[in-house]
């Protein structure tokens, strides 16, 4: 089915979930709620689990306790309406263009239909003189758009995106948010993370502040760079390091919905 055909999966909420590895709670008791439409930009601190909650969020691990729950599913299968891309993303061994292919393949979108969903997409991340090179060979910019194009070419609600930019240079970064922002508007939901202030501040409508495993502020855009609540954002956002602190603030995480 494709996006145009169904209803949006979203809203999607997060009751009070935790998730556990190696005897640690890593995620820890996160509630709130994603709604259609805005740009959702996570943002803290290296190992503040940031990866980890799009896994989650993206059914790639499942919380030890709590509920994740896709409001507008009603009962199907929430996963062929979402795309993610990784953080260090893998490449097959093959052409570029054969790479979008084989995403296309895999959720079985019928052959004859490939062809122009490939050219579609090389065509919107620029990728089109190198469709026939082997995807090993493409510098970390153009993996990068390559990864973009095989999570686009699936046409999803929500695309989930872990530090797209992380390793690119000013220049590529620029091309990587241009194409978020036409994925965003040709109406397909943005979940990133990212630790580059700068880049939150450019592309988000709504952050998500998380800091060792904890959900400590979620706020607009506007209103978490002009003031926000919670003070390990407040020294996240004026540049300072942030070490575990113990004491209250640290604690009080948000929480929103039905879990109130
Ligand atoms: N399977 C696992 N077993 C044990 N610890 C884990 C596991 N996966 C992640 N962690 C730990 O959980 C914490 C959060 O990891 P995560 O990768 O989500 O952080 P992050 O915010 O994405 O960091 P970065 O900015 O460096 O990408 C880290 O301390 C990491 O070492
Ligand atoms: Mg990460």
């Amino acid at each position: 089915m494709d996006r145009n055909e169904a209803k949006s999966i979203l809203p999607l909420e997060f009751r009070q979930v935790s998730f556990e590895a190696g005897g640690k709670r890593l995620i820890k008791d996160l509630s709130f709620r994603l709604e259609v439409g805005a740009r959702t930009i996570v943002i803290g601190p290296n190992g503040a689990g940031k990866s980890l909650f799009l896994r989650l969020c993206h059914s790639l691990i499942a919380p030890s306790s709590g509920k994740i729950i896709w409001h507008g599913a009603h009962g199907y299968d929430p996963a062929p309406f979402q795309a993610m891309v990784f953080q260090r993303p893998v490449m097959l061994r093959r052409s570029v263009a054969a790479n979008i292919g084989y995403a296309l393949s895999l959720r079985k979108v019928p052959r004859r239909e490939r062809p122009e969903r490939i050219e579609e997409a090389l065509r919107m991340t620029g990728l089109n003189r190198l469709a026939n090179y082997s995807a090993r060979v493409l510098s970390f910019g153009e993996q990068q758009k390559l990864a973009l194009a095989r999570a686009w070419v699936l046409r999803p609600q929500v695309l989930f995106l872990d530090e797209p930019t992380a390793s690119l240079d000013p220049a590529a970064t620029h091309d990587v948010e241009e194409l978020i922002n036409t994925i965003h508007q040709a109406g397909t939901r943005i979940v990133m993370t990212t630790h580059d202030l700068e880049q939150a501040r450019r592309l988000a409508d709504e952050l998500l502040f998380l800091h060792r495993g904890r959900l400590l502020e979620k706020s607009a855009a506007t209103a978490f760079f002009t003031k926000p609540e919670n003070d390990l954002a407040q020294k996240f956002i004026a540049g300072d390091l942030l070490w575990w602190k113990r004491g209250e603030d640290n604690r009080k995480q948000i929480s929103e919905g039905t879990t109130k």
